[in-house]
């Protein structure tokens, strides 16, 4: 079969797409055909290699990937062959304090499919039974396949982490990333007004689609001091941030008194400058976010497979070209998920 590998960390151009043995599935395991996956800016991450995180070469990036079930092990009861199914990517050990308090995301023991254990950006993948939930007939394989890691990641950040509630207004940041356009979509469906932000007019088009009531353009505004402008001087009361860097101190600035900021990741820094005086002053909290637990990954796909959530494609891409894909990330080109599909089932 043919799968996306790399050899080493580097650039784009580490990226190939061979042929590798196929894996039978072991007892616990399912094997299944892949029919659409995604990227997710963790593949970038994996890609150039993270401290602490020593990858067996080559590797097989990729956290989302839906397709139908060709093979199950021994043990494995909850699925059978020509099953539809997601990869649901968090592998939590299920026996340390926090996993036995029901908070699996935050296992001592956490492994991220892709990132710390062989991905599923490949013609067929192999994954725990537990790492799979089944997708409903009728949802489309491009929608199963780029929905998992953000749409959990948005829900467990603005429904468990922040507690929104429907009269809190929230402010996304990144709203054309991928947890950027399912955060504006929960915060919409769950919350009170929203307020996105992007690098271009078009970006901010789509934002409004996915349900954004205001839209600020970064690079043209502060959008600290239009979210004062908008808001009556009063800030929000969530906002979402993935970005960090330099939007760090903004951020806290956009927040109203006792106002939550959510973050999940750093993709423009993780050492900003912040504010500690603006902290106390304002009784903010300031909330870290990884993934989800299995119960908050279902109430959140339940609602993509209802059609009230909806991963927007940005374009399907071969995964013969997933390095075009992970470039298009790194440029910051387009809106959404950049979904791969096997060149096999193009
Ligand atoms: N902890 C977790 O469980 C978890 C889960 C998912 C993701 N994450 C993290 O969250 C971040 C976003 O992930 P994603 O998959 O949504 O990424 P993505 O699809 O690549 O989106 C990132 C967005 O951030 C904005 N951005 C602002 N500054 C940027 C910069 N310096 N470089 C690149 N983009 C920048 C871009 O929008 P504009 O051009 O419009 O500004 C871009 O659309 C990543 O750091 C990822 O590792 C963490
Ligand atoms: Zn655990």
């Amino acid at each position: 079969m043919k799968a996306v590998q790399f050899h080493g960390h580097g650039g784009h151009d580490v990226i190939q797409y061979d042929e590798v043995p196929e894996q039978p599935p072991g007892p616990d395991e399912v094997r299944f055909r892949v029919k659409a996956a995604a990227l997710n800016h963790l593949d970038v991450w994996t890609r150039r290699g993270m401290p602490g995180i020593d990858l067996e070469m080559p590797h097989t990036p990729g956290s989302d990937a839906a397709g139908v079930v060709v093979d199950v092990g021994e043990n494995v009861e909850r699925f059978e062959q020509n099953d539809r199914v997601a990869v649901s990517a968090g592998v939590a050990c299920g026996r340390c304090e926090f996993c036995r308090d029901g908070e699996e995301s935050m296992c001592v023991r956490y492994q991220i499919i892709g990132e710390h254990r062989p991905g599923v950006h490949a013609e067929y993948a192999t994954v725990p039974a537990d790492n799979l939930v089944p997708v409903p007939e009728g949802v489309d394989w491009e929608v199963a396949g780029s929905a998992s890691l953000v749409f959990q990641t948005a829900w467990r950040m603005l429904v468990s982490r922040a507690d929104l509630s429907p009269t809190d207004s929230v402010l996304v940041l990144g709203a054309s990333g991928g947890v950027g356009h399912a955060a504006v979509q929960i915060a919409h469906h769950v919350g009170g007004e929203v307020y996105a932000t992007a690098s271009s007019e078009e970006k901010l088009g789509y934002a409004a689609d996915c349900g954004a009531d205001h839209v600020i353009d970064y690079t043209e505004k502060n959008y600290a001091e239009e979210i004062r402008s908008l808001t009556g001087k009063r800030g929000v009361d969530v906002v979402v941030d993935h970005v960090a860097g330099e939007s760090w101190s903004d951020s806290l600035g956009s927040l109203a008194k006792g106002g939550k900021l959510v973050t999940c990741g750093a993709t423009a820094g993780g050492q900003p400058h912040t504010d500690v005086n603006r902290i106390f002053w304002n009784q903010l909290s300031v909330l870290g976010s990884t993934m989800a637990t299995p119960g908050e990954v279902d109430d959140a796909l339940s609602l993509v497979w209802d059609g009230t959530f909806e991963p927007r494609v940005r374009e399907v891409v071969p995964m013969s070209e997933a390095a075009r894909g992970h470039r298009m990330l790194e440029d910051r080109e387009g809106f959404g998920k950049v979904v791969l599909k096997p060149d096999s089932e193009l």
